[in-house]
């Protein structure tokens, strides 16, 4: 029985987990190192690599217990190779390699926006190929039709922030604590001035790319001119919110009118706004087709999802114990270059 464990440390989560090909994710281990980042208002990369080499073991014993199994139980080691810190990614990539070698298994360098991308396929209603795919994430906005695993073609991106950045910072702007993105969120929700509208960028050309760097500067522009009150703050998140939502959704659906995919899996962390999940099963129901996303805890960065990416890798290319264990990883990697 095949069964994969996956590694993420791209970025400020330590997160192990098993693949087992007959029944799913077996051990889901995730520690998240938030609070430490909270302090300093944002991820500080030699903390994060730090704490990374703190968690990482305890987490992978922790996983081979929950899935009550040994290492002699595993097929191969998958862990994320880039995008993302480049000694946070080291931290996952040496540690992969090292027990690969020593459990004479397999290596998978698995790309962390595959990671996202298939992660819907971990829910029992599951997307067919091919599909349109938005990813948004703290790093990346893309929008990529998926013909199959592998056949991926980026048809839009953000040609600055991406929009988990710029809910990062406009909520700092807003003096709001870190992370950013959900608080702004949730505080946009007692938002209530349909009046107040800021622009939607890029969409009046067109083409499928974003830009999201204007948004915190209008934000900015707003803040400074209001009263300061908690509910002129709660009107600029929501005004906020809407106009990234709004803009998602524009170019979602040229890109489906341009392909003709009938499904659109939304994947990364801002998947879990649920302003831009209503939104997008609206009009997923205007061309008859679906929406699907991962569940809340594989939005956000995870092992599950890369243990299941190192899995179909795995089954499609049959990676054999290699005779050396390089350790390489890649802090910047197009989407492009790998497919
Ligand atoms: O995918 P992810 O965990 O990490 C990256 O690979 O970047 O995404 C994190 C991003 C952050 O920018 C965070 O603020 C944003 O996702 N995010 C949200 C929400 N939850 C997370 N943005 C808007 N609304 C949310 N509910
Ligand atoms: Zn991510």
């Amino acid at each position: 029985m095949t069964k994969i464990l996956g590694i993420e440390t791209s970025c400020d989560e330590t997160a192990i987990a098993i693949y087992d090909e007959k029944k799913g994710i077996i051990a889901h281990q995730l520690y998240s190192q938030v609070a430490m980042h909270g302090e300093y208002g944002g991820v500080v990369p030699e903390l994060a690599s730090r704490d990374h080499v703190r968690k990482i073991i305890p987490l992978v014993e922790a996983s081979l217990k929950e899935a009550n199994c040994t290492q002699k139980d595993l097929s191969a080691i998958a862990y994320t190779q880039g995008p993302g810190l480049i000694g946070a990614l080291l931290v996952g990539a040496t540690i992969g390699q090292s027990l690969a070698y020593a459990w004479k298994l397999p290596s998978i360098g698995v790309h962390h926006l595959e990671g996202h991308l298939l992660a819907p396929m971990l829910e029992e209603n599951k997307p067919e190929y091919p599909f349109l795919a938005l990813l948004v994430s703290g790093g990346h906005t893309m929008l990529v039709d998926v013909k199959g695993l592998g056949d991926y073609d980026i048809i839009g991106e953000s040609i600055d922030d991406a929009a988990g950045e710029a809910f990062d910072k406009t909520a700092k702007i807003m003096g709001l604590d870190y992370p950013g993105g959900p608080i702004l969120a949730k505080l946009a929700e007692k938002g209530t001035d349909e009046t107040l509208r800021f622009p939607r960028p890029m969409t009046d050309r067109p083409g499928l790319d974003f830009s999201f760097s204007g948004l915190k500067t209008f934000a900015a522009n707003k803040i400074a001119a209001s009263d300061g009150s908690p509910q002129s703050k709660a009107d600029i998140a929501k005004a906020f919110q809407d106009a990234v939502v709004d803009t998602l959704a524009i170019k979602c659906k040229r890109a489906i009118k341009q392909t003709g995919r009938k499904s659109l899996v939304v994947a990364g962390g801002v998947s879990a706004n649920l302003a831009l999940r209503e939104k997008l099963a609206d009009l997923m129901k205007q061309f008859d087709g679906e929406v699907f996303y991962p569940r809340h805890e594989y939005c956000t960065d995870n092992g599950a999802m890369i243990a299941y990416a190192g899995y179909c890798h795995f089954v499609k290319e049959s990676p054999v114990v290699p005779d050396s264990y390089a350790i390489k990883v890649h802090p910047r990697w197009p989407m492009s270059e790998v497919f």
